[in-house]
């Protein structure tokens, strides 16, 4: 709605003029704090993700989780699969989101684009339901971002109940990512996420350390795990009713003596906000501040007790405690003085409320740095009470709200002592735990993987074939023909015959056996069956209606030019497939001969990557590359590759980036017909770029269709992909994610033609595309044609 948006700009301005009038003409201080107590913050990254699920969920506060695209997923040995709660036992009364879940057989991620760093929520919704096909309750599974361990071996509660995981976790670049990595023979699942935007000043740098007492710096490079957020003294407080979307809880439960609290509360109205800004209604609303606990009115003998409130808490970590206090009580000033205690530790002595806000039922609140060292019994123990050493009038003691926060440890972890990199932190491991964690087992590349893939029969192939009718012959390759056959039931399938007499066909045969029978995805062609009756050597595969990409970009098989967006979606789609490749099998695999003809498109232009009869198993872990003979395709080899016969994943990432370009400029690898500096794209393709020069090369169909935004991303992946040193290129998750956001950046000027410099555009998008953020929900872009973004869904 690029219109509508323009005209929303427009309108806003006189309200906010008129607010600007409003405040100057404000001279009493209350005022000003009620405007202050409607500020809003609205976040710039909203992902709101109910995984699993075929439609958006609309809860019943209004809020609408969409679902997470089946389209970007991983299939195969890192298979992913939507489940819902079997009908018999689904929990009703549980929110929506937990009727489906994502499980996932391997370790899977969900990347979402970040339009501005900082500070994000991350919820993670967890509900182990009952299903026919997945026992969720035996899930054991790690949970990382990518710099911090969320959860370690987490296994979900059982018997299933609903639990949410909530992180504040710091950003710096433009996106976050969600890994989930199921222990070794279990499975991982998710019900629901959240990716939203945190306001800048939520939480300082630094907070009161208790022990060793004096001021605890460092607080912003730290993650933190919301392990409570309390409504002292009153009501829950649900997401929608939040300034911020968070939720309270009640305190009752943690009391330790319950009859030595009574709560107390007041109208929100009466609430202020110092005018200093330093408390705003983001930081705690004003439901927080207007009840508290208080010491109950017993008539005991002894004046003098604390309120004590009792939470588990994880003794290898320490805590960041936020207070927050609102004197609700007291009829007059400098009557309430009391003391507050962390772990049986002084943390504050003789709190003043009323000189600290020089007014009664002002909003205030102080953060803690609690050290593991202190916590003992796994319990962190919050207490208020009478200072005994003051004369003041009646001794009373108060707390408004209360949040308890864990804080990431050194090896940048919230749930043990295992880095992202599986490394170990802990000083001397427990038991034989080694300082890397190797995971995985190679490749057997040896015994043939007979499991997915059909046998045919001779005689079947025969008639599918009309008995080899060379009309049926759709392509020739090196190993042979490739026929179009037709099944019985009016199936296609694509069938390529093998040369039995050429040595190299034979081992070609069987490494695509074996490397297609393991792999399933959805932008890998897929194998079907072979047959190897009478010395025949034949395989059996998908038909793949509109051919190879090549036939898209030049030459004369008559197809109209792809669109820009087209080209992106199918190189999008290649990446995914062969990020795929590299990283979801247990050991990685490289290609090898990556060009647009091995790179099919099916009847809705669907990029699949074919042809692995080259395919080689990766580098394992103590390997660094894979000696071999130089295989590949002419004008797509990796000089590098070339030259030192070592071969690792940059070898495709290098020939992939020679697609790239092919794509950009609609003409070959190698054109020998050329002037000699532009027989070699690769080579011309960098040249002109370097000198600025590359829209003369580009597809002239693409001119003036390509955003310079969009194209810019797209030639700086192309670019990184073509480095002279496989070191120095990309992984193919970082040229999937460049492209992605290429796609994001051209979608993004479809939507609002005509506005701005290109990199206003992109911030245009970044911040604002309502179609990608706010409500709409989250990011990115997924693998269908469908406009509206998802998650990019990546394996690894
Ligand atoms: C799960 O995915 C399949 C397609 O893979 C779809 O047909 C089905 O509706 C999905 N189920 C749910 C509950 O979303
Ligand atoms: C549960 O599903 C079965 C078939 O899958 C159906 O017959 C039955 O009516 C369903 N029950 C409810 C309560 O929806
Ligand atoms: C599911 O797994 C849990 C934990 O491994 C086990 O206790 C339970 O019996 C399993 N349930 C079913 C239905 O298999
Ligand atoms: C406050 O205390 C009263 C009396 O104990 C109780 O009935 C009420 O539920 C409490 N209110 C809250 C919000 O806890
Ligand atoms: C309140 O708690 C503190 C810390 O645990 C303790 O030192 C103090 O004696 C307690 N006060 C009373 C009156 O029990
Ligand atoms: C905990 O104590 C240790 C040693 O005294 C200190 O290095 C560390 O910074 C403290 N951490 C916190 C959160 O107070
Ligand atoms: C430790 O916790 C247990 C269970 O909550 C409790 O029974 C015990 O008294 C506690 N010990 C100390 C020293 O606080």
């Amino acid at each position: 709605m690029p219109a509508g948006e323009k005209h929303g700009v427009g309108t806003m301005r006189p309200v906010v003029l008129s607010l600007l009038f409003f405040l100057l003409l404000a001279t009493d201080t209350n005022v000003a704090s009620s405007v202050l107590a409607s500020v809003k913050f609205t976040p710039s990254d909203n992902y709101l993700l109910d995984c699993g699920a075929s439609t958006s969920t609309q809860l019943n506060d209004g809020r609408v989780f969409r679902s997470d695209p089946q389209s970007s997923s991983f299939l195969s040995t890192n298979e992913d699969i939507n489940v819902s709660a079997d009908n018999s036992t689904a929990d009703l009364s549980v929110s929506p989101l937990y009727l489906t879940a994502r499980v996932f057989n391997g370790r899977s991620t969900y990347s979402f684009f970040v339009s501005k760093p900082g500070r994000h929520w991350i919820r993670l919704y967890f509900y182990a339901f009952a299903n026919a096909k997945y026992n969720l309750t035996s899930a054991v599974f790690t949970v990382s971002t990518d710099d911090i361990v969320l959860l370690h071996d987490f296994t979900p509660d059982s018997p299933a109940s609903a639990v949410v995981k909530e992180y504040l976790v710091g950003v710096s670049g433009d996106k976050v990512s969600l890994t989930f990595a199921p222990k070794k023979g279990s499975l991982a699942f998710i019900n629901a996420v959240e990716v939203v935007s945190a306001p800048d000043n939520l939480i300082a740098d630094f907070a009161a350390a208790i022990s060793p007492a004096g001021q605890f710096n460092g607080v912003s490079k730290l993650a933190l795990e919301v392990a409570y957020r309390l409504n002292v003294g009153g009501r829950e407080i649900v997401p929608v009713d939040d300034t911020l979307g968070r939720k309270w809880r009640t305190d009752g439960g943690f009391l330790k003596v319950p009859a030595a609290a009574q709560n107390v509360s007041v109208s929100t109205k009466t609430i202020k906000y110092p005018d200093d800004g330093s408390v705003t209604p983001l930081i705690a609303p004003s439901t927080v501040y207007s009840s508290a606990d208080e010491m109950a009115n017993s008539n005991t003998a002894d004046p003098n007790f604390n309120i004590t409130w009792e939470m588990a808490a994880d003794p290898a970590f320490s805590y960041l405690i936020r207070m927050h206090f609102c004197d609700i009580v007291c009829k007059s000033l400098n009557t309430l003085y009391f003391n507050v205690y962390i772990n049986g530790l002084m943390a504050v002595s003789t709190l003043d409320l009323s000189s600290l806000t020089s007014g009664l039922a002002v909003a205030y609140y102080k953060d803690f740095a609690v050290n593991a060292t202190t916590i003992t019994n796994s319990t962190i123990l919050v207490q208020v009470g009478p200072n005994p050493d003051s004369a003041s009038g009646t001794p009373n003691a108060i707390l408004n709200g209360l949040e308890v926060l864990k804080m990431s440890n050194a090896a940048g972890s919230l749930d043990g002592l295992f880095a992202v990199d599986g490394s170990y932190h802990g000083g001397a491991a427990p038991g034989s735990i080694a300082t890397k964690v190797v995971p995985g087992v190679g490749l057997a590349l040896g015994a043939l993987t007979m499991g997915l893939v059909v046998i045919f029969t001779l005689a079947e192939v025969r008639e599918a074939t009309k008995n080899f009718d060379e009309k049926e012959v759709i392509g020739i390759g090196g190993f042979g023909k490739v026929y179009l056959g037709m099944q019985d039931d009016g199936t296609k399938l694509a069938i390529k015959r093998g040369n039995p007499s050429s040595e190299q066909g034979i081992n070609e045969f069987q490494t695509e056996i074996q490397m297609l029978s393991k792999l399933r995805h959805r932008h890998l062609v897929s194998l079907i069956g072979c047959c190897d009756e009478n010395n025949e050597m034949i395989l059996v595969y998908e038909f793949m209606a509109n051919g190879p990409l090549r036939d898209h970009l030049y030459g004369s098989a008559g197809h109209p030019p792809l669109s820009w967006k087209q080209r992106l979606e199918v190189c999008i789609g290649a990446a995914r497939g062969l990020h795929y490749l590299h990283t979801g099998a247990s050991q990685g695999i490289i290609h090898r001969d990556v060009k647009t003809t091995n790179i099919l498109l099916d009847e809705n232009l669907v990029a699949k990557v074919a042809d692995f009869g080259l395919s080689k198993a990766a580098p394992s872990l103590e390997q660094t590359h894979v000696s071999t003979a130089v295989k590949g395709s002419f004008g797509y080899l990796d000089p590098e590759y070339f030259r030192r016969q070592q071969l690792t994943e940059k070898s495709d990432v290098y020939s992939f980036g020679v697609v790239l370009f092919e794509v950009l400029c609609a003409r070959s690898a190698i054109n020998p017909a050329l002037p000699r500096e532009q027989v070699n794209l690769a080579e011309w393709a960098m040249q002109c770029h370097r000198k600025g020069q590359l829209e003369k090369i580009i597809d002239p169909h693409l001119v003036g269709i390509i955003s310079p935004a969009s194209l810019k991303k797209y030639v700086e992946a192309a670019e990184k992909c073509l480095a002279d040193h496989g070191v120095d290129r990309p992984s193919m998750g970082d040229v999937l994610w460049n492209l992605e956001y290429a796609l994001q950046l051209q979608d993004a000027v479809m939507e609002h033609p005509g506005e701005g410099s290109s990199d206003e555009k992109a911030n245009h998008v970044a911040q604002e595309s309502p179609v990608r953020k706010g409500d709409e929900g989250h990011a990115v872009i997924n693998d269908d044609s469908t406009p509206i973004a998802g998650p990019l869904f990546q394996g690894r």
